[in-house]
């Protein structure tokens, strides 16, 4: 029986398109048997083809996206270039002529997605995008279809691999966040400009892309609030360990009775949580359902090969649901529209590390200026003393963010207070 075959085009030929590249080559025999077609990389888009000559050949290289959107044999564009223009656009009109579409792109997908869902919806066209969010780890396809009979409550995840690299090595090797940050440059984690990775944009990104499947609501990347790690320091690492804790760049997002919370930021967590125990590169994502109790997706959140695994089990989806004729099937899941709160309605538990005037009444005074805040301290630790100035580590209960501000913003004008060194939000076993 004659196999049919589908064609691709690749748009970017970089670390993601070489990954789905060679997948593509390595299944080349077993394809047909796992998708009732063949599968054929037709064209590649690049902008500057004499780099990809020795890889790709002539014939399937062009600079021109017409070659691809005027050719009619085309049935799946796989959006691999990164960026929101000119992705979008190739996008929409791709899906706009019935091409179906499998991209990595979390930057569009964090806000643009939702137009592009509904244009896919419009023209029975698949979307996917299993590789925006934690790189080979499948986790959009668990959630929209494995997880669907589950309210789910909470997603927590450590999805920035860069971040988790940087802290790990802090934390085992006693390193500051810059010479951590060299070795992640140096071994190509971080990129040269790595502003995105270090200040939580890039989790941010994906966070919002799983908190609008989580609770069925558009949550746009501008929802998300972002802290960095870059002013964590090896000392906070040491007095998390004192308090049992490790020191994770967390994207957080909880379904609460009055609205989603959608953060990402430096949280100390439970040494025995299990998030606690993802080291490296690596990344994880913690689900609550409310049917599954706790899951937790575990794996390679970045990289030529991971990404090109996810991005190739999106091609295959797609095969099989046009052999079947049930493209479209799963589009956009946001059918409800709960409200997204504002950082300062949200609640933590907070650690802060200060240096103080070593006196009596000190201490008294700020239990007072926290007390009046609604501000509960769980925890305090007196450690270092030089001179009349001693260091002192305070964990409190659960606080409202703008109430925990305001005593913070109280007690760093008084002059008993010589140094607010670190405030990091911690999340305790439930
Ligand atoms: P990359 O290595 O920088 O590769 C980008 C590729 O796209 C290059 O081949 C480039 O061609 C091509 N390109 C860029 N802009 C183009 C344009 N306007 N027209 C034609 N070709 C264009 O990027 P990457 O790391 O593979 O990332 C690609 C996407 O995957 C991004 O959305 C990224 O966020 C996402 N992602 C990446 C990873 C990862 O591990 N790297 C993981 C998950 C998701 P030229 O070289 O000719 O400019
Ligand atoms: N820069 C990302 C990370 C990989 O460090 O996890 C691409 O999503």
């Amino acid at each position: 029986m004659e196999v049919k075959v589908k064609k691709i085009a690749l748009l970017g030929m970089g670390t993601v398109g070489s990954g789905v590249y060679e997948i593509i080559k390595r299944q080349k025999q077993e394809l047909p048997a796992k998708t009732g077609c063949m599968l054929e990389i037709d064209k590649v888009l690049v902008r500057n083809k004499a780099k990809y000559a020795s890889v790709v050949p002539e014939e399937k290289l062009t600079n021109h996206w017409e070659d691809i959107i005027n050719d009619d044999s085309i049935d799946i564009v796989v959006e691999v270039m990164g960026g929101i223009e000119p992705a979008f656009t190739y996008i929409k009109e791709a899906l706009t002529k019935g091409k179906h579409v499998v991209t990595a792109n979390k930057d569009l997908m964090a806000t643009r997605g939702h137009e592009l869902l509904e244009v896919a919806s419009a023209h029975d066209c698949d979307l996917l995008f299993e590789a925006a969010v934690a790189g080979g780890i499948p986790i959009i396809r668990p959630m929209k279809q494995c997880l669907a009979g589950n309210n789910i409550t909470e997603v927590m995840g450590i999805i920035n691999g860069t971040t988790n690299f940087i802290l790990t090595k802090m934390t085992e090797e006693g390193m500051e966040f810059k010479e951590a940050l060299q070795i992640a440059t140096d071994l190509g984690y971080a990129e040269a400009d790595p502003t995105a990775d270090i200040e939580g944009y890039d989790a941010g990104r994906k966070l919002a892309i799983l908190a609008s499947i989580a609770f069925h609501t558009q949550v746009t990347f501008d929802d998300v609030y972002t802290e960095g790690i870059s002013k964590i320091t090896s000392k906070d690492i040491v007095y998390a360990h004192e308090l049992g804790c490790e020191i994770k760049l967390l994207g957080i997002a909880k379904l609460e009775e009055d609205g989603i919370e959608v953060k990402v930021h430096p949280t100390m967590i439970p040494k025995d949580h299990p998030l606690a125990m993802v080291k490296d590169s690596f990344n994880a994502v913690y689900i609550h359902g409310d049917a599954v109790d706790d899951a937790m997706f575990y794996g390679r959140g970045a990289g030529s090969l991971p990404t090109g695994s996810a991005i190739v089990g999106d091609i295959i989806d797609i095969a099989r649901d046009t052999q079947f004729r049930c493209t479209g099937r799963i589009g956009c899941t946001c059918y409800k529209q709960i409200p997204v709160k504002h950082m300062q309605d949200t609640h933590s538990s907070y650690y802060i590390r200060m240096k103080l005037v070593d006196r009596a009444g000190t201490l008294a005074t700020l239990a007072g200026v926290f007390g009046e805040n609604q501000v509960s301290i769980s925890k305090l630790l007196q450690t270092d003393k030089e001179g009349d100035t001693a260091e002192v580590v305070i964990v409190t209960y659960d606080v409202k963010e703008n109430q925990f501000a305001k005593a913070i913003d109280t007690i760093s004008s008084m002059p008993m207070i010589k140094e607010i060194s670190s405030v990091i939000r911690v999340v305790h076993e439930e």
